[in-house]
């Protein structure tokens, strides 16, 4: 094993995740430090104290590892090194070191369910052939049909088309998403202790928790049984039940044994180490499963990051996910935007609406109890750039679906006239997605010290939740009697109380009864004792 360098040490609250601001880092994009046009480690490590200003707990950094990047990173090939692209574990050492330094906690993304094709065990699996043990690390199967020419099964690819690549000796392997991403066998005791042991080292160089990818995936229903359709058979794609129904590849029971198995290794070290699950079940019950003292510490909530901008749809969502966590006593994990979703500002809209939206969500998720999670960009408002040309599209689902994540993914603007404004250093012109013209008014430059900008109040929200009484309770949230298409709760504390009121009626309302406002999402203006909320606004209230 490399030797790490010493993690500088904690301050000693095993829990801060409970109630943390985790801060996505898609690390390709975020910040380019050496001028080729794609970000890396030095840059997140230039740009750590615009994290800390912007009042974050945690980053969690998209996977860096050695990788084809096929996948954008998601196929690894060497889980304890930096891929070049990224720079190396002098980097990394040299990132985390200065990012603890500064206050600020680091997850890295786990990608346990597949390897790269370029990994070692894979090439070996291929060489050894049908029968070998090297194939068993993998899910090598016959193909059906007479000459062994048919799929093993039915299921179907989370990037379209088969989930089977068949090799030159005629076997097919399994591949739950692109043919370069082979899934692990994860009922062969070498692949257990192998990630148990890329777990160690990572901990041991001083991260301090885990983003787990397709956590839901690594165990195959025993005899991998058809699915029953496909998007060949009857044109349903088998990828629309998730998280609405079950399938014989996400979601078997016993893929909570090999948390059970991670959790005494978290727990073996200082500081609270956390595991976050990238989780699709088929019900808020069944994800729930995946959280708690004995499994993983969070789970996405992507229900709250699908609920549609209505009252009603938040509601049962929040009331839904926070029953949840009250049962597994593990807080809920709030989200809006990721690297594989299309971006909240457009989801809500797009243009002016969709950004007045995105505000006043943001508000919405700060003042809930539990742990929130940004994704990089959304303190600036970015949308998502919906017309990037085809050619420049990497995403592999693209070519297999025609559904692209790269307009999510395209590089962060850090200041400057010219695109890619600032992303890479002294003028660089390059970035491997271009940023659209608009956007140099969104850049932090551009946004910072400026009053009602985006980026200051996601800064003045993240600083209010740190210090207010009331938002520091992990307690639930008591909802107020409101007209139609208005969201109120209170949280309090002794005699502390903040209330957030979010406006999706349509029409103006009065809000009065509440306190002072602390932060609003658009201008509020004083109506006798109360104050007006615009439409599609929200704003804090609090009474001490
Ligand atoms: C997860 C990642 C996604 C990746 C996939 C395969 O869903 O978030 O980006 O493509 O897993 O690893």
């Amino acid at each position: 094993m490399t030797s790490a360098t010493t993690p500088t040490p904690r301050p000693a609250d095993d829990d801060w995740w409970r109630s943390a601001v985790v801060y996505q880092v898609y690390v390709r994009s975020f910040a380019d430090a050496n001028s080729d046009g794609v970000g890396d480690l030095q840059g997140i490590r230039q740009r750590l104290p615009y994290l800390r200003d912007l009042g974050v707990d945690a980053l969690w950094l998209t996977p860096f590892y050695t990788s084809p990047q096929v996948d954008a990173g998601y196929d690894v090939a060497d889980y304890r090194n930096v891929d070049p692209l990224f720079g190396n574990l002098t980097d990394f050492d040299e990132m985390i070191t200065d990012a603890h330094a500064l206050g600020l906690r680091i997850i890295v993304d786990m990608v346990p369910n597949h390897t790269s094709s370029a990994h070692p065990w894979f090439a070996a699996a291929l060489a050894a052939g049908p029968g070998s043990p090297e194939r068993e690390r993998y899910l090598f199967a016959d193909g059906k049909g007479e000459q062994g020419e048919l799929p093993p099964n039915d299921w179907e690819s989370i990037f379209g088309g088969p989930a089977w690549t068949r090799v030159v000796d005629g076997q097919w392997y399994l591949h739950l998403f692109d043919p370069a991403q082979p899934d692990l066998n994860w009922r062969h005791p070498e692949v257990r202790a192998e990630f148990e042991d890329i777990l160690r080292f990572w901990l041991d160089r001083g991260v301090d928790g885990f983003r787990i990818d397709v956590a839901h995936g690594m165990i195959k229903a025993e005899g991998l049984p058809d699915v029953g359709f496909n998007s060949m058979t009857t044109g349903q794609r088998q990828s629309e039940l998730l998280g609405k129904g079950r399938l014989p590849y996400f979601d078997q029971d016993e893929v909570h044994d090999i948390y059970r198995a991670w959790r005494p290794i978290l727990d073996s070290y200082p500081g609270g180490r956390m595991a976050v699950a990238e989780a699709w079940a088929e019900t808020p019950q069944r994800l729930a499963r995946y959280i708690g003292p004995d499994e993983l510490h969070q789970a996405f909530s992507f229900d709250f990051l699908d609920a549609t901008w209505s009252a009603d749809s938040f509601r049962k969502v929040i009331d839904t996910a926070l029953a949840e966590s009250t049962i597994v006593g593990a807080p809920t994990t709030w989200v809006l935007s990721n690297h594989d979703r299309q971006r909240h500002v457009t989801r809500y809209g797009d243009g002016e609406v969709g950004l007045r939206r995105a505000r006043a969500a943001a508000l919405l998720m700060f003042a809930l109890p539990g742990c929130a999670y940004v994704y990089q960009g959304e303190e600036l408002g970015l949308p998502e750039v919906l017309d990037l040309p085809d050619e420049l599209r990497q995403d592999p689902a693209f070519r297999r679906t025609g559904e692209s994540r790269d307009g999510c993914r395209v590089p962060i603007p850090w200041g400057g006239e010219l695109p890619p404004y600032g992303f890479g250093p002294g003028g660089s012109e390059l970035s491997w997605l271009p940023a659209p013209a608009t956007w140099r008014s969104l850049s932090v430059a551009a946004q910072t010290g400026i009053s009602g900008s985006t980026l200051e109040l996601y800064r003045t929200a993240l600083r209010i939740r740190h210090e207010h009484p009331a938002l520091a309770e992990v307690g639930g949230i008591t909802w107020l009697e409101t007209e139609p298409g208005v969201l109120a709760f209170r949280r309090v504390a002794g005699d502390t109380e903040l209330t957030c009121v979010v406006n999706i009626s349509g029409a103006d309302v009065t809000v009065s009864g509440h306190g002072r406002p602390v932060v609003a999402s658009a201008d509020l203006t004083e109506r006798g004792d109360g104050h007006v909320l615009p439409v599609d606004a929200a704003a804090w209230f609090e009474r001490r």
